[in-house]
């Protein structure tokens, strides 16, 4: 069985190598070798390694830098996208595309389920939700995963866990926001999970994270508190008084009608608990 990772230096890649690497004889491929934007590149690549399966990730993730450079954006998230999938149809292998819970636009009050509609607010989730869209029409059977507000990595984090230990650093207040919403979820729980799920359910639409949903706020209060950093207090505050680039849906948290995640993954204070104290070390 031959797996091949697209995105595989990024901070879900690293993880979704070694998981799988158990398994399958695991092909990680990144911008380096296989830029999906050059869809030449992307068929000599996948027409040499032949892979069974392979496990899409490669995207634009910054969700700011997508609304300052849109065509960017589509031209990664759903053109590169198309390019691999179109590859893997040729080779009849198995698809997994990872997606986002910023496809949809926040208004709901609790968790996204696979019934919801998308409905995207910024330019990374318009160009996440082409990119779903590109896959079904392309794959016959694939896996569709939606996930929310990743963390891990170590080094290769650049999102909001290390944002907050990099602010923590330097300052002794930080602001965060308390009226939106996610599920955070750590890499190697979403990695084991994302095994889990090929392996017991059929293709399909998925959504996984971690369990339990909490704002921007009571995350960044968890991060210090794990993190052992008590020379910095954490301040409420609305996103109507916080700007950025992108606007962000309100909710982003995430659950399942099919996937039990009890029998999956942890909650997410457990999880990040965990991933904090390593990092610490
Ligand atoms: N992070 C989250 O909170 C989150 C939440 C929901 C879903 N997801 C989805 O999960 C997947 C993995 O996310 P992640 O957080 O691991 O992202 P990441 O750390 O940014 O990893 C993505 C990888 O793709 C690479 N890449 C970018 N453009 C490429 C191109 N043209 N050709 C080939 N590779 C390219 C990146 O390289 P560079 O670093 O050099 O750009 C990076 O190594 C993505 O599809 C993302 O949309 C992420």
């Amino acid at each position: 069985m031959k797996t091949l990772v697209t995105g595989a230096k990024g901070m879900l890649g690293l993880e979704v190598c070694r998981v799988l690497s158990s398994s399958s004889e695991v092909f990680p491929v990144d911008i380096e070798e296989m830029d999906i934007k050059n869809r030449a590149q992307v068929h000599q690549t996948m027409a040499t390694i032949k892979p069974d399966l392979v496990i899409h990730l490669a995207a634009m993730t910054d969700v700011d830098g997508c609304e300052q450079k849109p065509k960017q954006a589509m031209a990664i998230n759903i053109e590169g996208t198309k390019n691999v999938a179109t590859e893997a149809a040729k080779l009849k292998a198995q698809f997994i595309y990872i997606s986002t819970s910023d496809i949809f636009d926040g208004r709901k009050k609790t968790p996204y389920n696979e019934d919801d509609k998308p409905n995207p607010i910024n330019h990374y989730g318009r160009s996440k939700y082409q990119g779903e869209r590109q896959v079904t029409g392309i794959i016959p059977e694939p896996y569709i995963i939606r996930t929310c507000w990743l963390f891990g990595g170590g080094p290769q984090d650049k999102k909001f866990v290390a944002k907050i230990l990099k602010l923590a650093q330097t300052k002794n207040i930080i602001s965060a926001v308390n009226d939106v919403f996610g599920s955070p979820t750590y890499t190697r729980d979403l990695a084991e999970g994302i095994k889990k799920v090929i392996e017991t359910n059929p293709p399909g639409l998925y959504h996984l994270a971690n369990q339990g949903i909490c704002s921007r706020y009571e995350m960044t209060r968890k991060i210090l508190e794990y993190a052992r950093i008590d020379s910095c207090e954490v301040q409420a505050v609305s996103a109507a008084d916080y700007t950025t680039m992108a606007p962000r849906p309100a909710m982003a948290a995430v659950k399942s009608k099919y996937i039990n995640v009890s029998n999956v993954i942890p909650p997410w204070e457990e999880a990040l608990k965990v991933y904090l104290t390593e990092v610490k070390k």
